[in-house]
Parts: structure tokens; C-alpha cells; sequence
């Protein structure tokens, strides 16, 4: 059928190409907040039901055109094909630049956002290739877990090493067995008691002025609002009458998370606490309130995590997996693996040189539930920098934590190491770490934000004992 709706024109009566925003969301396997935003950033225009241009539209009552979006999104895909291939880089395979956003952000993948995760299709790429099923791969360094649950979904058995606790928490979280019936009652059950606790306690909807809680600290009076620090403490102090404490703390610090008293502009690296309202420019100048209450995003992130536990224990295979916290250079990995336990190789993406403080990152959760912090052995932090010193820090730190784990492996293991090395570091470190290069797999990286950055690549080392 021929397209009604043609940009520039004004009324059109029978508009069989528009969509809601959900269902543009699923045609492009994006979501329906990043269909709001192409909305927001004027990508998209408005339309009402009746197909009529609108600068604003009742809830519920926008649409898109869907002639509009699909020549977007063969723009936005022509682009993003042309500077990958100005990188000259012949693989364009390893790019996953067409993957939608729903399949990178699978299941659980998207329990809790987790700043230099790696994308789920390119570590399934890999372990399909070097691994089978019932072998066991190793992530020295291991995040948020997505080798582990990619390797799970594949039958294969996996350990990950991280050296901050709540990224400790987040994986496990992710891999732990679960009776999803009973996940689905003590979320939805704790949910709904910190909502009455919120009506009861703040009957005219107002946020109200609260005094210093002794559960709370400096930082969380100064990054949330009265009310919704109220919230979150009765919800944190009443986990420990469920079972599945870490999964309800994993669902609390998300909703947290998102509802800090952050300008929406700012969200990575805010400096100061935003306490009125404020004209927004992620918002193309709109005026945007600060979060109050975590109410409405709590009811949201609760039914989310409900439904990707679920699809997980469905997607995944009989494998096991352990996440240990620890420090990659020094933990004994042999006294976590069972005496005949063998690595038959490694997939990881480590820090890099000054580039992210990853206890930092989740300060807020740190916070929270009182964890206990090691930023002192993080390897390669933001805060030491890149100069010369922190350079040959780094260097002999990969070196190390390569060499504390190498006697866990099976001879022809092969150690899978992504990195954007753009300081040639590597060939050194595996070197020092008692290992030759095999092979180098360059990866175009795609710029999926709507600024203007260059490409670059990183690349995929893969391995072996010498
Ligand atoms: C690039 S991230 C890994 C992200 C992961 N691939 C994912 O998808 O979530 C690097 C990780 O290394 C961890 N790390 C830093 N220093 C470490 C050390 N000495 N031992 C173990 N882990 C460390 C950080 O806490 C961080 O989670």
C-alpha cells in the first residue's frame, strides 16, 4: 500500500501507515523510549490518531509515521555503514551494527545498566567458535556477566573473577536458578508495600522535608529527593524478609539509579545534585522536574525484571557457572575449581588505561547497602589517569592477572581478549604473561549515540600458551 503520509503535508484523513509508539518500537526492535527520543530530537515528527502534524499529544495519543521511521532507519544504517567502512576494515561481520536493540539488550542482559559491557552477540560469536559445549571458559574480568550468561545460554560452563562486590552481585543475580513464579511474588509483593508505605506516609503526594535517617549517608541525602529516599529505605530494610535478597537489592538499585537527582542531560557523571525544575538540554529545552518519588519507575523495573528472569530460564541450558570476588592478579583460582576442574580458555574484555572507575560507577548501590569497596585494586582507574606511571601500572597488572590464572588452563586453551589497545600495550603483556599472539580479529565500533564522534575499532586478540 502506498504511504498517506507525506512529511511537510498538513492533514492527511486515512493514515494506515501510522504507529503508536510500541509499535514502532517492535518494527524496528527498538524500544518505545528510544522512539520517544527520535521524537524528542525531531528525527521523527508528531502526529495525533488522525494522522495531523501535533508539537504535543495526549498520552497515549502520538504516532509515528511508519514510512517516516523506515527511511530513518535506512539513513541512520547507510551512515553508519560508511564510516565503518572508512576504518577500512574488511570484516564488517564482527560490527553487529544491525543487531537490534532488543537482542542486544536480551533477557537479562538489561537487569542493570553497567557502564563498558560488551555486546552479547559478539562474546556469542566466540565462545560458538572456540568452545563447546560442557567446556569451561573464564572471564578474569567479568562486569556485569555477559560471558557467563552467554556461555550458559550455549551448554557451556563458565567463571568469572571480578574484583568489585555489587558487579559481583549483578552477575550472579543474573545467573542464579530461579522459580520465576516465586521471583514474580516477592517482587511484585515488596513493590507494592513500598507503594502504600509512599500513600500512606505522603497522603497529599508531596515529597515532605525528613530529618538525617541513621541508615542513610551524606551521599544519599544529597542525591535523592526526601520522599523517594524514604521509599528506597523501606524497601532496602524490609529484603531480608524474601528469598531472593540480591535480586530485590539489583531491582532496588536500578530504580535508584534512575532516580537520583541527576539533570537527564548528566546521568553518566553528574556533578551536582538538580533540586528544581530545569530546562533540559537532552530535552531540546523543555523544562524537566526533578524525580520525587520512585514509585512510578519501581512498578516499571519491577515488571521488567520479572519478564527477563523468566525469558532467561527459558533461553538458558544445563551449565554451571561461579562468580568469584576477587582480585584477578592474586585470587587462587584453583581452590574455587573443583581438583579436576580445568579452563579451557578465557573470553574478556578488561579495563583499560583511565578510562572508567568502575566502583564509582555504582556508587549509589555502594551506598545503599553498606558494601564494602575496593577501588585501591581496580586496575587501570579513571582517577590514576594515563600518563607514563599508570601506563606501565596497567601493563604489569593485565601481565599478572594473565599469569596468577594460566595454571588453571588445558594446554591448547585459547585466551579471547577484546580490547581498543590504542597505546599497543598487548603485544607486551602477552609476552610477559608467557603467551604468543595467534591471531587478531579488528571490530568496527559503531557510534550509536546521535553525536557526532569518530568510529574506531577494537580488537579481538585471540591467544595461546607458549
Ligand atoms: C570492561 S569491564 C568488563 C565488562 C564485562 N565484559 C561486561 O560485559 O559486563 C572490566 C571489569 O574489570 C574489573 N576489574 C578491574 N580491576 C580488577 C582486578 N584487579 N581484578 C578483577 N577485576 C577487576 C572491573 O570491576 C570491571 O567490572
Amino acid at each position: 500500500m502506498a504511504n498517506r503520509l507525506i512529511p511537510g503535508r498538513k492533514v492527511v484523513a486515512d493514515a494506515p501507515d501510522l504507529l503508536t509508539l510500541q509499535d514502532a518500537a517492535a518494527l524496528i526492535g527498538k524500544t518505545p523510549s528510544n522512539i520517544s527520543y527520535l521524537v524528542q530530537y525531531k528525527r521523527l515528527a508528531r502526529y495525533n490518531a488522525r494522522g495531523e502534524p501535533v508539537s504535543r499529544a495526549p498520552t497515549g495519543g502520538l504516532r509515528v509515521s511508519r514510512s517516516e521511521l523506515l527511511g530513518y532507519v535506512e539513513s541512520w544504517n547507510r551512515r553508519v555503514r560508511s564510516r565503518m567502512e572508512a576504518l577500512q576494515i574488511g570484516d564488517m561481520s564482527l560490527a553487529f551494527h544491525e543487531v537490534p536493540e532488543r537482542e542486544r539488550t536480551k533477557h537479562v542482559h538489561r537487569l542493570h545498566p553497567y557502564l563498558g559491557k560488551f555486546i552479547p552477540q559478539l562474546v556469542g560469536y566466540f565462545l560458538t567458535r572456540y568452545f563447546e559445549q560442557g567446556q569451561t571458559v573464564l572471564d578474569p574480568f567479568c562486569g556485569s556477566g555477559t560471558t557467563l550468561v552467554e556461555a550458559s545460554e550455549r551448554g557451556i560452563d563458565s567463571v568469572g573473577i571480578d574484583v568489585s562486590a555489587f558487579n559481583v552481585m549483578i552477575s550472579r543475580v543474573k545467573l542464579a536458578e530461579y522459580d520465576s513464579q516465586a521471583v514474580e511474588e516477592e517482587v511484585f509483593d515488596i513493590s507494592r508495600r513500598t507503594a502504600e508505605f509512599s500513600a500512606r506516609e505522603f497522603p497529599d503526594g508531596k515529597g515532605a522535608r525528613i530529618k538525617r535517617e541513621p541508615n542513610g549517608s551524606d551521599y544519599l541525602e544529597t542525591w535523592f529527593a526526601p520522599r523517594s529516599l524514604r521509599e528506597i529505605l523501606f524497601f532496602r530494610d524490609h529484603i531480608p524478609e524474601y528469598e531472593h535478597q540480591d535480586l530485590l537489592r539489583v531491582l532496588l538499585s536500578r530504580t535508584a539509579r534512575s532516580c537520583r537527582l541527576v539533570h537527564h542531560y548528566d546521568l553518566a557523571t553528574p556533578k551536582v545534585p538538580v533540586r528544581a525544575p530545569y530546562v533540559c538540554y537532552k530535552h531540546m529545552g523543555k523544562t524537566c522536574e526533578p524525580v520525587t518519588t520512585i514509585v512510578p519507575r519501581l512498578r516499571f523495573y519491577s515488571t521488567d525484571t520479572v519478564r527477563r528472569i523468566k525469558e532467561f530460564q527459558t533461553a538458558r541450558r544445563p551449565a554451571r557457572s561461579l562468580v568469584i570476588e576477587g582480585d584477578s592478579r592474586t585470587v587462587k583460582l584453583e581452590d574455587h575449581l573443583s581438583s579436576s576442574g580445568r579452563v579451557d580458555g578465557v573470553f574478556t574484555s578488561p579495563p583499560y588505561v583511565g578510562q572508567i572507575d568502575y566502583h564509582e560507577q555504582h556508587r549509589y548501590a555502594y551506598e545503599l547497602f553498606g558494601i564494602e569497596r575496593k577501588d585501591a585494586l581496580e586496575i587501570g582507574p579513571k582517577t590514576r589517569g594515563k600518563g607514563e606511571s599508570a601506563k606501565a601500572d596497567y601493563a604489569r597488572s593485565m601481565a599478572q592477572s594473565l599469569r596468577n590464572v594460566r595454571d588453571q588452563f588445558s594446554p591448547r586453551a585459547a585466551v579471547l581478549l577484546v580490547a581498543n589497545d590504542r597505546l599497543g600495550l598487548y603485544p607486551g603483556i602477552f609476552e610477559e604473561a608467557g603467551m604468543r599472539i595467534e591471531k587478531k580479529f579488528e571490530r568496527p565500533v559503531e557510534d550509536r549515540t546521535e553525536r557526532d564522534k569518530r568510529p574506531y575499532s577494537e580488537t579481538v586478540f585471540v591467544a595461546r600458551l607458549r
